[in-house]
């Protein structure tokens, strides 16, 4: 039994080691793909502002259409900005050579950025903006500190300042430790708006880093049904074949 715990600690000791990283607690995101107004809302956010720096080059509108029921018209009018064809790739509208001069780095491709740093990351980042009059963007980020993307969702959000305690540990040694979050400019959105809008940008970055997933949950349903009636049906069956043998 102890060799069983101590396996376990051991195991375990990475996740415990990264979920206590700088002290900060990720936000939990709480993405549910079942949800499908949701990742249309989402779909809809991101091609707005995030398309027009970031790519999802793995992703294909009609893909998109097809997987959350939206009918080509719509797809074209309202999520389509960087083509009219709805076989094409979802590219970025602003040249890889201006933003590397604008930012300093190439936005990335979001396509699978939700499994590369997971869905919790990504609802904390989007939530983790504040002002900081010292970085050329006029924001900084708790969860990724001195990014060099802008607070796109400034608008919708606002914009917090962020108060730090010091905290001198028994050796001396003085660290800043995030405190609360104070908001200097309102948005459009209250909190929980605005944790509901990035909640379902997050999900719809959920759903394009494996599109599969939805047709795998549809199947999964089905597969449990057909179990079940097996079951049944095997169930009578060997009451059938023992009722003489008993
Ligand atoms: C004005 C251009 C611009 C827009 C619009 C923009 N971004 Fe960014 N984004 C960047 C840049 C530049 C970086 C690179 C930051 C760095 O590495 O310091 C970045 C980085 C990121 C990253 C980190 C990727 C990683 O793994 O390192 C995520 C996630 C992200 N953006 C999500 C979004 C989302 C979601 C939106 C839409 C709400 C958005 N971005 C809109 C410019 C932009």
């Amino acid at each position: 039994m102890r060799r069983l715990i101590a396996t376990l600690l051991l195991v375990l000791a990475p996740q415990l080691a990264l979920a206590n990283e700088g002290g900060l607690k990720l936000l939990k995101a709480d993405v549910d793909l079942n949800d499908t107004a949701s990742l249309q809302r989402g779909a809809k956010m991101f091609v707005n502002y995030c398309g027009s720096c970031h790519s999802a080059a793995y992703m294909r509108y009609n893909r998109v259409g097809a997987d959350l029921g939206i009918p080509e018209e719509v797809l074209k009018t309202n999520l389509m900005f960087t083509t009219d064809k709805v076989g094409e790739p979802m590219r970025a509208a602003m040249p890889v050579a201006d933003s590397q001069e604008w930012f300093g780095v190439t936005p990335p491709d979001l396509s699978v950025v939700a499994r590369s740093r997971g869905e919790d990351w990504l609802f904390s980042y989007l939530n983790g903006f504040y002002s900081d009059a010292s970085k050329s963007t006029g924001v900084n980020n708790l969860y990724f500190p001195s990014a060099a993307m802008p607070h796109v969702l400034w608008e919708l959000q606002g914009v917090n300042r962020a108060v730090f305690n010091t905290h001198t540990n028994p050796e001396g040694v003085q660290t800043q430790v995030f405190e609360k979050f104070e908001n200097e400019i309102p948005g459009t959105l209250d909190e929980a708006q605005y944790r509901r809008a990035t909640r379902d940008l997050v999900s719809f970055m959920v759903y394009m880093g494996e599109p599969a997933k939805l047709v795998r949950y549809a199947l999964g349903v089905k597969v449990i049904g057909f179990l079940f009636i097996f079951f049944v049906a095997a169930y009578l069956l060997k009451r059938e074949y023992w009722k003489d043998v008993n």
